[in-house]
């Protein structure tokens, strides 16, 4: 069966402000992209203005430095601008504490044929995936060969989510609001399909020092991931942080002989001369990914595969 783990190119342009859109190749498995040419950004970005306003990501429109830029990138999602009264307008400011005693408590696995049309399918995980508009945007592309499920912490922005695929009419996509720290393993330990990629995507970064066991990026998860992935299946990881982006690499670098980086088995998606993959492959970016770049923000990408 064929499919893409990647999505494919907008159909429309977008606006030059943003990034080209990788090319697509397809093989049975692992369909990588080759990437276009990538503007380097420049400078290291400080979350200068995501500290007044962290996480930004799922609430674009107040977003300071760049209004409207998501609702742009995500436009063919066509999503209603009004969503249930119960979910109320979202101005979510603060992170999470991801360790609070109440947020520790596992999800229960859902009854997948429940919420996939076709639980057999390869399978998606996006952790943190907060608005969820970079998992529909796939899903809406890849109706027939990809399950998506989101894992996010915030329940509102599950529910808006939830919301959202309800109005899109989309089969293929899922949001549960868990901590996923504490629910992975649990959760996807019982989906019937292959594993097959599993993204984190601009983490929250918990800056301090002490706070950096709130990371969403621990050996647990990582064990967990490996141990889940179909082989052959894939870990995108990124964040215009670049301490953050360390700590993650140096969590997934250390089981060498379960993953390997994406540059030593295809060429096709290059890095940099320290490692990080050049460009996006998904073909779209996701929220903070655009407000980061719109700030001038480098993004530190890797890419594994298991082997
Ligand atoms: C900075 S936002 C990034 C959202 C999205 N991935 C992006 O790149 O635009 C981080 C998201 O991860 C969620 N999050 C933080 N800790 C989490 C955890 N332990 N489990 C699940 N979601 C978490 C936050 O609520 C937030 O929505």
């Amino acid at each position: 069966m064929a499919y893409s783990l990647y999505s494919s190119i907008p159909k429309k342009p977008l606006s030059s402000i943003l990034i080209p859109s990788p090319k697509i190749i397809f093989n049975k498995h692992l369909p990588f992209v080759t990437p276009s040419i990538f503007p380097y950004l420049g400078s290291y970005c400080t979350w200068s203005v995501s500290r007044v306003s962290p996480c930004v990501a799922e609430t674009d429109e107040h977003h300071h430095a760049s209004p409207g830029l998501v609702a742009k990138e995500y436009s063919d999602l066509n999503l209603p601008e009004k969503f249930s009264e119960d979910v109320g307008n979202l101005r979510i400011r603060q992170h999470v504490n991801p360790l609070r005693r109440v947020l520790m408590i596992p999800a229960e696995a859902p009854n997948w044929k429940e919420v996939f049309e076709d639980a057999t399918l390869p399978l998606m995980v996006d952790i943190g995936s907060g608005s969820g508009r970079f998992l529909m945007w796939l899903a809406k592309r890849n109706t027939s060969s990809m399950n998506y499920l989101g894992l996010e912490i915030r329940p509102k922005l599950v529910t808006r989510a939830e919301y959202w695929v309800n109005e899109l009419g989309l089969k293929n996509v899922h949001f549960i609001s868990t901590n996923a720290m504490v629910s992975f393993q649990r959760v996807i330990s019982t989906y019937p399909g292959p594993l097959m990629l599993v993204s984190i995507l601009c983490p929250d970064p918990h800056f301090k020092k002490k706070h950096h066991k709130r990371r969403v990026v621990q050996k647990p998860l990582v064990d967990a991931i490996v141990n889940n992935l179909a082989h052959g299946g894939q870990v995108f990881i990124q964040s215009d942080v670049l301490d953050v982006a360390l700590d993650m690499r140096n969590y997934f670098n250390a089981v060498p002989d379960k993953l390997v980086h994406i540059d030593s088995v295809d060429p096709s998606l290059p890095c940099d001369s320290d490692g990080w993959v050049l460009n996006n492959p998904m073909g779209i970016r996701t929220e903070r990914e655009i407000h980061a770049e719109f700030e001038g923000c480098k993004i530190y990408r890797r890419v594994y595969q298991k082997v």
